[in-house]
């Protein structure tokens, strides 16, 4: 792999379709290896968009913008960060030749829709998931339920994530609710929600796992050490590394890791995420891009998970040992607001072993994301302890 000069003719040019603090990092590390990165959102001043050589704000879901915009900048790889986007263009784009769509065309549209992606896993690869179902009205909703679903179950729009339109349905009479919850709140209204049953875990891991060239220039799987996390509302809160496992459930975590994302293809990093109880082992989801729970990996290891994403991307070889446990946890706004300001980051960083990232967003909501706490420790619940305390020092206030 030839890398040219950012910026001149010979650039080696990666274009992020969603510049969030997962891009941002991301930016980073590809512009360590010398690429030029143009960063892309549907908002001006994105977290990527504060480190990239240059940015555009287009709407992601339009085809016609997209195409047009690789048009004018011909970037070499296509990065989409965010689920969101118009993938008939990228897949348009892709078949024309000449540029990657990271990790490909097909990854991006099967993984965004949970119909795509639910059904690869659970009826071409034979992977243990969920009982689930999908509704088109309220009326197949509830023939699904009664026939087998059961209760509790998880109601979901087929198109979204950070926990948007999902609701744990315990009770009969909280259906409809769900229902219209899902319909309302779906990113794209696909016209169908996904009914799950709910699986009653000891715990939920993200397996980072890598696709990216071997010394023989071959594919290969490369698997990170378990990260288990909290869900609060589908948005993730706390995540560690390692989770401790038994070594039977990491060997079925992995088997199913590597028949997911090789059925997949591409180069690059996914977030696997599975559902664990004793040595039993369901597949939840995949993301084809670095994780919101891999971010503990800026701590945990030497190459972190955007670090491995760049590498795999650029055919460049991979280590994915862990070098030391630890934790992050998130720092939510508790305010809506432009421009505000964080208090807090010296008494932060007075917590041994702790780092903490502000993503710089330009505009706060309550519960929104703006900041991770990182610590390591001798163990990962120690860790635990100290990313949730510097995160809790870390106030948000108006400018
Ligand atoms: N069938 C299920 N059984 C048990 N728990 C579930 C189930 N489905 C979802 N959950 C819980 O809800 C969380 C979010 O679900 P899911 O990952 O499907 O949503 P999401 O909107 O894609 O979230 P994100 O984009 O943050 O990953 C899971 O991590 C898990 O804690
Ligand atoms: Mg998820």
């Amino acid at each position: 792999m030839n890398i040219g000069t950012a910026l001149t003719k010979s650039a080696t040019k990666a274009l992020l379709l969603g510049s969030g603090e997962l891009g941002k990092e991301l930016a980073i590390a590809l512009q360590r290896y010398g690429v030029e990165v143009i960063a892309v959102d549907r908002y001006q001043n994105a977290p990527a968009q504060h480190v990239a050589h240059r940015s555009h704000v287009i709407d992601m879901t339009d085809g016609e913008a997209v195409k047009n915009l690789l048009a004018l900048e011909q970037p070499d790889f296509i990065i989409p960060e965010i689920e969101a986007i118009a993938t008939a263009a990228l897949a348009e784009i892709e078949a024309k030749g000449g540029c990657t769509v990271v990790p490909t065309a097909r990854a991006i549209t099967l993984t965004m829709n949970r119909e795509g992606i639910r059904d690869l896993a659970a009826q071409q690869l034979n992977i243990p998931t969920s009982a689930y179902a999908f509704a088109e009205s309220f009326g197949e909703l509830r023939a699904a339920v009664d026939k087998g679903i059961g209760y509790p179950c998880f109601v979901k729009p087929t198109m979204s994530s950070s926990g948007k339109g999902q609701s744990k349905v315990e009770f009969p009479d909280q259906l409809q609710a769900a229902w219209d919850y899902a319909k309302a709140s779906g990113r794209v209204d696909t016209g169908k929600v996904i009914v799950e049953a709910a699986i009653n875990f000891d715990f939920e891991i993200t397996l980072l796992t890598v696709r990216a060239l071997n010394n023989q220039g071959e594919a290969q799987t490369y698997f990170c050490d378990p990260i288990g996390h909290r869900q609060e509302h589908g948005d993730y809160r706390e995540s560690w590394q390692p989770q401790t496992m038994t070594p039977a459930a990491i060997k079925a975590s992995q088997v199913i890791a590597e028949k997911i994302t090789s059925a997949i293809g591409g180069l690059g990093l996914f977030g696997v995420e599975l559902f664990i109880k004793g040595d039993d082992v369901w597949f939840s989801e995949v993301s084809p891009r670095p994780h919101d729970t891999g971010m503990v990996t800026m701590v945990t290891q030497k190459q972190n998970e955007f670090d491995l994403h760049a590498r795999a991307i650029l055919g460049l070889p991979v280590d994915t040992r862990l070098h030391e446990s630890g934790a992050s946890a998130v720092i939510l706004s508790g305010i809506d607001g432009n421009s505000v300001v964080y208090g807090g980051l010296a008494q932060a960083l007075a917590v041994p072993g702790s780092e903490i990232r502000l993503f710089g967003k330009p505009q706060a909501f309550v519960n929104r994301r703006m900041g991770v706490a990182l610590a390591t420790a001798a163990t990962a619940d120690e860790a635990r302890i100290k990313a949730a305390i510097a995160a809790n020092l870390i106030v948000i206030k108006p400018e």
